[in-house]
């Protein structure tokens, strides 16, 4: 619409000139009423593309969601300090309050790696490493996992020892803001659940960024705001209502499932997160929105 309206506009600024009124613009200082008219409604666009960019980055930058607002700590440490507090009932709950939807997620997410064939994979935010196993279906010499929870990573190597994994995944503590790996070592960097917990998601992703090959692709899997109705209010009461009653009690945390449904309406979702991985300098960027949009998938590539 933008584009057609400009394309007028400039169409009838050709028009303009070659019919005639470059005498008109010679002859008088004063812009004509035409230009006027031109040069307004490009300033009402221009002011009207100011705010509508720094919205995207104040819905999460200035609004910082922390799970326990009593606390002095920063993010950051809040978020370790709930994932190592529920981490023993962490993939339980989220199972049993997705009804087990998030497996087909995250075997959605993997799938978009399948044509890529990445054999270095990094899995930031790894948690319990349901992400980085589901990550093996594509057949990579090594995976590694980081995450700042320590409960969550004992979880995930005592699940990666059952099931024989420790040749080929590794867990470490690390931080998605400051990633000790060297420049362009990955050929794929995934993050499930993750972004959404970062306390400066524009450095986690620019880490991200530095980490992965050029050519390799990142694919980030994380909650949106579904948008079909009626699914969409059904879908508010239950994730708002609901899901922090059952959460809140099953975890024996009185803040997690709380901060859950706060933190997933406070971040950017859709083309707000897709903007924001252009400007961290992804190509070819690609937002997959599935089962009516409670969640989605975004990709790019380095
Ligand atoms: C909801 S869990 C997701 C775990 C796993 N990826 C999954 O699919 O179940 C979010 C994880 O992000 C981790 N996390 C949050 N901020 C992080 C950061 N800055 N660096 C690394 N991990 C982080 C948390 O410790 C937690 O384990």
């Amino acid at each position: 619409m933008r584009f057609t309206a400009k394309a007028r506009e400039c169409s009838s600024r050709q028009q303009a000139t070659t019919a005639g009124e470059p005498g008109e613009a010679t002859s008088s200082i004063l812009p004509t009423p035409r230009y006027f008219i031109i040069f307004c409604k490009r300033l009402v666009y221009i002011c009207q593309q100011v705010p509508e960019r720094k919205n995207i980055e104040d819905t999460f930058m200035n609004k910082e969601i922390r799970p326990y607002k009593e606390k002095e700590l920063g993010k950051k440490d809040q978020v370790a300090l709930m994932f190592d507090n529920i981490s023993k009932r962490y993939d339980l709950l989220n199972h049993l309050l997705s009804l087990g939807i998030d497996v087909y997620w995250r075997k959605k997410a993997i799938k978009l790696l399948q044509a890529h064939k990445p054999q270095r994979i990094l899995d930031v935010a790894t948690g319990t490493a349901d992400f980085a196993i589901q990550s093996l279906s594509l057949r990579p010499h090594k995976v590694v996992g980081v995450d700042i929870s320590d409960g969550m990573l004992d979880i995930g190597r005592e699940k990666i020892k059952k099931k024989n994994l420790e040749h080929i995944i590794e867990l470490e503590h690390g931080d998605s803001e400051n990633l000790r790996f060297d420049d362009n070592n990955f050929d794929a960097v995934i993050v499930a659940f993750g972004v959404r917990n970062f306390e400066h998601l524009e450095n986690g992703l620019a880490s991200m960024y530095r980490v992965l090959d050029s050519g390799g692709r990142v694919v980030i899997l994380e909650f949106s705001k579904p948008f079909v109705f009626p699914f969409k209010q059904l879908y508010n009461f239950y994730f708002n209502s609901i899901l922090p009653i059952i959460g809140n009690i099953i975890s024996k945390d009185n803040a997690a499932y709380t901060y859950l449904p706060e933190s997933v309406q406070a971040f950017p979702d859709g083309q707000d997160f897709i903007q924001i991985l252009k400007d961290t300098g992804f190509k070819q960027t690609e937002w997959f929105p599935l089962t009516f949009g409670i969640c989605s998938i975004y990709t790019g590539i380095k």
